[in-house]
């Protein structure tokens, strides 16, 4: 039985494989009911949810605030010039304020550890809206697309072309617990953190999954299901756009890539997109799953369920 009561949702590294595939399966069937089947679900009636956020976003807030919304809870979302945090308030006083006034907090934000010290005093689930180091709640909208697309994901194999950043980083800590092969090539310089490495490798030996780090976009998307990739310049690294531009050439993801993969290939893209990366062909082909993979975001952030035990009944 798989019991996320209570549970933060920092990084898809604290979560069993068991848990990860439960998490998908929740996502579908609430997608299922509510929207299939037009099912009224207020399954979070009562409980409100703290949306802070020190970055802009389109899909996060959206996702969450319509989600939430729609099982009948109350979002409410705060940027840093609504909140005392980081400002005149610690985060050990705002995150026991916030145990008291609110049910659960998503929190985007600069630095990881901030969402580390809002878990350690807080006793409500945290739940991360994008880091420096990790996007976790994305990862389960790309895997339920996936899942949707080709039936099942254990023996697909996902191809990461580009920067080493946060997102990559959500893939390594959830491919091989789903059975899925990952093959990544980065700019030298620009690879994903190092023990997250080691974490990535560790797994697909646990799982027998194949894990290909490279510097090679061509030899990354050799015999590939899935092409993904993500902007060069993340959101604090705007200084650093030109250098990056330069370093990344030959990186963008065009039919060309593409004619070294499956057959059957597709391309994710977690969004928001620059051409640089991708071009329009690709982006916008047949192949390119990216709005279904942003409409998930919204059926998959409705996992909060389970971290405050309300679905499904018995669990
Ligand atoms: N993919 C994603 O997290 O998008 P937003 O920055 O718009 O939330
Ligand atoms: N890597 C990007 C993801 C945005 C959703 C960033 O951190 O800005």
């Amino acid at each position: 039985p798989v019991n996320l009561k209570g549970r933060s949702f920092l990084t898809l590294k604290d979560f069993s494989s068991d848990e990860i595939k439960h998490l998908l399966w929740v996502s579908g069937d609430l997608k299922h009911r509510i929207k299939h089947e037009k099912q009224y679900l207020p399954l979070l009636q009562g409980k409100s949810i703290a949306m802070i956020f020190e970055k802009r976003s389109t899909r996060t807030r959206i996702s969450t605030e319509t989600g939430f919304s729609l099982l009948g809870g109350h979002p409410f979302f705060l940027t840093s010039q609504d909140i005392h945090l980081g400002v005149n308030e610690s985060s050990t006083d705002t995150a026991r304020v916030l145990s008291g006034l609110s049910d659960i907090v998503l929190a985007r934000v600069y630095s990881h550890t901030t969402l580390e010290e809002l878990v350690k005093d807080a006793s409500i689930p945290i739940i991360n809206g994008l880091s420096d180091l990790y996007h976790p709640i994305q990862i389960l909208a790309d895997f339920l697309t996936l899942q949707e697309h080709y039936g099942s994901l254990s023996g697909l194999t996902v191809s990461w072309i580009g920067d080493g950043n946060n997102v990559l980083h959500s893939f390594m800590m959830t491919a091989a617990k789903l059975g899925v092969h990952l093959r990544v090539a980065t700019p030298k310089g620009y690879d994903p953190d190092s023990s997250i490495i080691q974490e990535a490798q560790r797994l697909s030996k646990q799982h027998g999954t194949q894990f290909l780090l490279t510097s090679d976009p061509v030899e990354a998307a050799r015999g590939s299901n899935v092409l993904v990739t993500d902007t060069w310049v993340s959101m604090g690294q705007e200084e650093e756009k030109k250098q990056r531009i330069k370093d990344f050439l030959g990186y963008q993801i065009t039919m060309q890539t593409g004619s070294v993969a499956k057959p059957d290939w597709t391309f994710l893209h977690c969004l928001p997109r620059k051409q640089e990366e991708v071009d329009d062909q690709v982006f916008y082909s047949p192949r390119s799953l990216v709005f279904p993979e942003a409409e998930n975001r919204k059926w998959t952030i409705m996992v909060m369920v389970r971290a405050l035990g309300q679905y499904p009944k018995g669990c």
